[in-house]
Formats: C-alpha cells, sequence, structure tokens
C-alpha cells in the first residue's frame, strides 16, 4: 500500500516516462521518486521493446536499473542525451531547483546539462514561493574543508544571509561521502533571495565542487497528486 506522498510521486514518475519515446537517449536521476521512474520505465521497456540508451545520475539509480533490468551506460559512451528525469527538493515558480538532499547533485548536474530536456517529477511538497527552507547541499573535496567552510561563511556574511554553523554532512552517525568521495555542506539559509549570487559565489570557492542550485536547466516539472492527477509546471 503506498501513501498518499508516494501515490503523488509515482504520478509524476508516470507522467515523466509517458514522455519516453523510442530510441531516445535518457538520464535518470536520483531519489525516491527517481526509484519510481525506474519502475515505470522498466514496465515500459517489457511491455513495448523499447529501445534506449540510459545513464544513471548515481550509482544506486544504476544498480536499481541494473536489477531491473535497464542497461545503463556510461554518459560519456553516449555523449548527449535527449532527456533527463529527476526529482527535485524545491522548485520555484521560475522552475529553479534545489537538488542534492540525497547528496547526488554533481552528477545529477552534469547529467541534467547534457541533456536536450530536463523534467523534473515531485510530489506538491516540492513546490515554493521561494528557495532556501530546504538546506542548500553543497559538495567539498575533503582537502581542506575547514578552510572552504571559512570561505562559505565569508560568502554568505556578504550577502547578508544568515545561516547556521556549517558542518558536513552525516548519515548513520558517520560522514556522509558523495559517489565522488567528496563531503556535502548542508547550508541552512531559509530564503534564498539572489539565487546567481550565490550560486556565482559558490563557484568562486576553490575547495567547492558544485553546489545544489539549478538555475535555469528545468524545463518542465511534472507535480503529481495522490489521486493520480498530474499538473505541469512550464
Ligand atoms: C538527490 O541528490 C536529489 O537531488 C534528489 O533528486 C532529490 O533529493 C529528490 O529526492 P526525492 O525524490 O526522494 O524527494
Amino acid at each position: 500500500d503506498l501513501s498518499p506522498s508516494d501515490l503523488a510521486k509515482d504520478a509524476a514518475a508516470r507522467a515523466g516516462v509517458a514522455l519516453v519515446q523510442d530510441g531516445m537517449r535518457l538520464g535518470l536521476g536520483t531519489g525516491s521518486t527517481a526509484v519510481f521512474m525506474v519502475h515505470r520505465l522498466a514496465e515500459r521497456i517489457r511491455a513495448e521493446g523499447l529501445r534506449l540508451r540510459c545513464a544513471a545520475t548515481s550509482r544506486a539509480t544504476c544498480d536499481l536499473a541494473g536489477q531491473l533490468g535497464i542497461h545503463i551506460e556510461e554518459l560519456d559512451e553516449i555523449g548527449w542525451l535527449d532527456l533527463t528525469l529527476d526529482g527535485a527538493d524545491e522548485i520555484d515558480p521560475d522552475l529553479n531547483l534545489i537538488k542534492g538532499g540525497g547528496g547526488a547533485h554533481l552528477r545529477e548536474k552534469i547529467v541534467a546539462a547534457a541533456s536536450d530536456r530536463m523534467v523534473v517529477i515531485a510530489d506538491p511538497t516540492k513546490v515554493v514561493e521561494t528557495l532556501g527552507a530546504f538546506h542548500l547541499p553543497v559538495e567539498v573535496i575533503p582537502f581542506g574543508v575547514e578552510t572552504t567552510i571559512v570561505h562559505i561563511r565569508r560568502l554568505l556574511d556578504s550577502l547578508d544571509l544568515t545561516h547556521r554553523p556549517i558542518l558536513p554532512r552525516q548519515r548513520d552517525g558517520r560522514i556522509f561521502h558523495t559517489d565522488e568521495d567528496n563531503l556535502i555542506l548542508d547550508l541552512s539559509l531559509d530564503v534564498i533571495t539572489d539565487c546567481s549570487a550565490i550560486s556565482s559565489g559558490l563557484h568562486a570557492i576553490p575547495g567547492v565542487v558544485e553546489h545544489g542550485l539549478f538555475l535555469g536547466m528545468c524545463d518542465l516539472a511534472l507535480v503529481g497528486a495522490p489521486d493520480g492527477s498530474v499538473i505541469e509546471m512550464t
């Protein structure tokens, strides 16, 4: 039995998978909504014999796809993608996103940037007026992480953004490492008024690999509801 939230995610996932056409080169996202999407995609491949080329945004998605019989290739083997289907942690009215709740935003951003179209699949809790209530994940290399944190604090102060102590993300009581063996710093900012200032400021810090703001990358958001209906945000 699926919870209302899972029904909403599955509705969005189905609508996303309905955009897939035979012969497409696809990017497969990460997270709980993407899990529904990978299942629905596997069903369509089985039922319709679709010939697709698929790249994954994480080891977790690669493993799940493999278990369901979807062959995953390296992004560089495929070269460029027609469509990426991925979840999001927050979606604003301009389709700017926060991603990285699962720590996969670096590969997700590389895959989305290598796609003609990025379509987000989500439940209604992800839709916000202004980004920032969800923490902003920043992937950093472990070397010199304390000095990287000092740079990030100075940046946030210069942008008048209040913030709480910045510590590497933990999971199950241990420091979390990404697929690239980096660390994640989660910035609690509450409200991000100037997304591009924080984006460029973070990119200018040497130890920062990538942050979870996806600005101007999403082409369509499909927001599912527990009753199976789906709203399109463009
Ligand atoms: C993974 O790092 C994230 O970017 C996910 O895409 C995002 O957290 C959405 O996940 P859910 O579908 O589980 O909400």
